[in-house]
């Protein structure tokens, strides 16, 4: 099969180059001629694992190639995908130039019988409106538009692609319902689950989907609240909640909010469709305000908590939304930092990945290249994400180098005991108190108790 992918960005760059594994030859198009280069040069401007590699080994083969022109790249494909942003508007809709953009640029390429697909995340009744402006572009083609999103996690893209829970196609011919199936035909033969449906019921999927798991997010992020407060450990609780199948395990991490590209922008987009169709889904609309307020409510914790002062050093490990991507979008430290620094505290900060991109949006912040130098005459160690080498982090060399010894813990990462028998007081989300176990000579122990359910005053929110 001939593949056209408009947009060479996270989706479209992940997309390609697995329908390219999977066997298909595929031609990537971008309006940024300078990605474009980067590109050619073998080079991903993203980082994601494994995509470089795979990357440039189907380029090696013949697989897959980009190109500058619309022309050179729509020309002879029998199905275009279209994988450009659709970034938020400040009221929370969806800006779908790049789509339409793109659905005009197709259609003046396009080869008659071939299929146009959203890969982008779009609100319900998008595959009606790029069908009639393309309609209108080019009046005398014969064409089908569909609908296939993602579900592609941001440091999993690649598994997450090749392996996927289920794959969905909304069509609403059978030309393009044929033609996708025999796209994914090298999965689904492997017996993943494939949903097709109409272009709509697929825009739809895509959207309560991430708002679903939103939810689940939110709702963990709640109960770890009350677990603090009434002695209980979210730990076992998720897993105790989670093995009900009708449940799941997954997403029920107490963490800082969630963040990233998608859930935030998504949440939003759905909430909104919900009130322009007058179903409002108000659920939604308040996970939306609570995930927002829990990130400055952390903030304030973290400094009644660990009763910093003005002039108190706080030492950030984690930038990024989670671990394993680069990507600070919507990211917790992005909300928390300026937070403390607007109540005097000074803010180091690590990131394995992330650090490159956070110094375009924080100020007056001093970056390390190690979690222990910003630890270094740190009164407090807030861990934001969850990053492997955070878990394993070397607790003695922490505690040594530390000024006082506090750890906000707010991913769950460590092990309260080990923290606590290194003589730090440590404060994660939901787990039972654990006072310091072992007190060393450098610096002062603080008097906290060590865990968030012993301290008062959550903060305001
Ligand atoms: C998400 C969806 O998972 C994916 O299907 C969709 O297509 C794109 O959006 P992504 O944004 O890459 O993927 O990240 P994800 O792993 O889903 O995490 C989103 C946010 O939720 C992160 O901030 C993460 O830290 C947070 N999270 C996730 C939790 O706080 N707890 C959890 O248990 C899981």
């Amino acid at each position: 099969m001939h593949i056209a992918m408009i947009g060479a960005g996270y989706v479209g760059l992940t997309t390609a180059t697995c329908f390219a594994e999977m066997g298909h030859d595929v031609a990537c198009h971008d309006t940024d001629s300078e990605r474009i280069s980067q590109l050619e040069a073998g080079e991903l401007p993203i980082y994601e694992p494994r995509l470089e590699e795979a990357m440039q080994r189907m380029v090696a083969s013949g697989k897959l190639r980009f190109s500058r022109s619309g022309a050179n790249c729509v020309g002879g494909a029998d199905i275009a995908f279209l994988a450009v942003g659709t970034p938020a508007t400040p009221d929370g809709r969806i800006d779908l130039s790049q789509v339409e953009a793109a659905a005009r640029l197709v259609s003046r390429w396009l080869k008659p019988g071939a299929v146009v697909v959203i890969k982008s995340t779009v609100v319900a009744g998008t595959c009606r409106r790029v069908r009639e402006i393309m309609a209108e572009e080019r009046k005398s083609l014969d064409f089908s538009v569909a609908a296939n999103p993602e579900f592609l996690r941001e440091g999993s893209a690649m598994e997450d692609f090749l392996c996927p829970d289920r794959i969905v196609i909304g069509c609403d011919d059978r030309r393009s319902a044929l033609l996708l199936s025999e796209v994914y035909r090298p999965l689904t033969e492997r017996g993943t689950p494939k949903v097709l449906t109409s272009t709509t019921n697929a825009e739809l999927i895509k959207y309560a989907a991430n708002a679903f798991l939103a939810l689940k997010i939110g709702f963990i992020n709640e109960v770890a609240d009350l677990c603090a407060e009434t002695g209980a450990d979210v730990g076992p609780v998720a897993e105790g909640i989670g093995l009900d199948r009708r449940i799941g395990p997954s997403f029920l991490r107490p963490g800082p909010g969630y963040g990233g590209s998608c859930f935030p922008k998504d949440t939003c987009a759905f909430a909104a469709t919900g009130r322009d169709h007058g179903a409002r889904q108000f659920l939604i609309e308040t996970l939306i305000e609570r995930n927002e307020k829990r990130k400055a409510a952390l903030a304030r914790r973290i400094i009644a908590q660990g009763e910093l002062r003005k002039g108190s050093v706080v030492a950030v490990l984690g930038l990024a939304f989670k671990a394993n991507t680069d990507d600070i979008r919507e990211a917790a430290a992005l909300r928390i930092i300026p937070i403390l620094q607007k109540a005097g505290l000074r803010v180091k900060a690590h990131d394995p990945k992330a650090a490159t991109n956070a110094r375009q949006w924080l100020r007056d912040v001093e970056w390390t290249d190690t979690a222990y130098e910003a630890a270094h005459g740190a009164d407090a160690v807030v861990i934001l994400t969850e990053w492997e080498e955070y878990k394993n982090l070397d607790l003695g060399r922490l505690a040594c180098t530390m000024s006082r010894r506090v750890v906000f813990d707010y991913r769950n990462v460590l092990n309260p005991r080990a923290v606590a028998a290194h003589g730090l007081t440590y404060l994660s989300l939901g787990r039972p108190p654990v006072s310091p176990t072992r007190k060393t000579t450098r610096g002062r122990v603080s008097a906290l108790t060590g865990s968030d359910q012993r301290v008062a005053a959550p903060a305001r929110d």
